[in-house]
């Protein structure tokens, strides 16, 4: 059987660099094939991540969201609408409306459709993707996913995606590798997918698992083009929900609600209660989603500069990936104590 390996076991190593100040290190990436963002982020399409602040936010910040598709075609819309910018998007199933959902969001001008599934590849994604090219004219990118595996990639290439998202059971929330025993860690499916991506010149992000800024920094070097994230932004005051307050002065806490997008929770607010294949749980509030995000670039530009990269093309030529021992875990991670 192959080893197939995730984030702790890599680390990056340094090279010689002509970087004078990691401030001058450009982080524009592409998205998918027709367009580009400023910085490699971009949160997810789950109901307590993105609704009309986060995307707002990450848009200014020069990354992206995708609003949810957990809500009315008319709401969802009406926030692309609002939002009136050129970055963001907006997910869509494969089944029922999406159709509708699809033509709605073109015509207030979205640029980015995501096709949001748990198995990108299969054949209803297939179908889905030749209606929506067929139907629904206009200048949107596909992005789809999820998938984590070669032929998934090539396939999803074949099909005309113009980005995919890869990572199956990695997010933070999710239970899938615990309810079905499927799924692939982060580090070789980047490897396997953007391999196969490259041929077809399509961008490819990394989605679900992202526990730190060096996580970040690892899938750009493994070849990813964008990093998604769900937990690092969740508890945020830009994510949907209300903050709650726990105990009394002056021992209160205030938390915010993370949910997966099959969680048990979520799925029973849309009435349905089968294939349960996530957790929720709740966040200590994190405040403004602009700390993260500048502290996540910060080490994003350090990172570049240890391996003397200028942009990130040649930071995913640059980085060479070496897999570490148990030892080596546990030295990388604070260990005084
Ligand atoms: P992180 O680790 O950033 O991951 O919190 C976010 C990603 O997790 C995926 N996701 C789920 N996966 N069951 C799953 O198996 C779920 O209920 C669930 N909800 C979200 C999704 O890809 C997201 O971007």
């Amino acid at each position: 059987m192959r080893e197939y390996l995730t984030y702790d076991d890599i680390q990056i190593l340094p090279k010689y660099s002509d970087i004078n100040h990691r401030s001058s290190c450009d982080t524009v990436t592409r998205l998918t094939k027709n367009y580009k963002l400023d910085i490699p982020i971009v949160s997810s399409p789950m109901d307590t991540i993105t609704e009309y602040d986060m995307a707002y936010e990450m848009s200014r910040l020069g990354g992206m969201g995708i609003i949810h598709r957990f809500m009315s075609i008319e709401d969802q819309s009406k926030i692309v609408d609002e939002l009136n910018t050129h970055m963001v998007g907006a997910a869509i199933g494969i089944t029922g409306d999406f159709i509708e959902r699809a033509q709605e969001l073109n015509n207030v001008g979205v640029p980015i459709i995501c096709i949001d599934v748990a198995h990108g590849h299969h054949k209803l994604v297939k179908e889905a993707m030749r209606r929506l090219k067929n139907e629904v004219k206009g200048s949107f990118d596909v992005l789809v996913g999820n998938i984590a595996t070669a032929e998934a990639a090539r396939d999803l290439c074949e099909w005309g995606a113009d980005g995919l998202r890869i990572g199956i059971g990695g997010g933070s929330l999710c239970s899938t590798r615990i309810q079905t025993g499927v799924g692939v860690p982060m580090v070789s499916s980047i490897l396997d997918c953007t391999g196969i991506a490259d041929d077809y010149d399509v961008p490819c992000m990394a989605d679900g698992g992202i526990r730190s800024v060096g996580d970040v920094c690892k899938g750009l070097a493994c070849g990813a083009d964008t990093i998604m994230l769900g937990s690092l932004l969740s508890g945020t005051k830009e994510t949907p929900g209300i903050i709650t307050k726990q105990g009394q002065w002056p021992n209160e806490v205030l938390q915010k609600k993370y949910r997966g997008s099959a969680s048990l929770e979520s799925k029973s607010d849309r009435g349905e209660t089968k294939n349960v294949e996530g957790y929720s749980t709740t966040i200590l509030y994190k405040g403004k989603v602009k700390r993260i995000i500048s502290d996540i670039i910060d080490g994003l530009r350090s990172s570049m500069s240890y391996v003397g990269a200028k942009d990130i093309s040649e930071y995913q030529i640059n980085s060479e990936k070496i897999k570490i021992t148990n030892a080596g875990i546990i030295e990388a991670k604070p260990h005084l104590l």
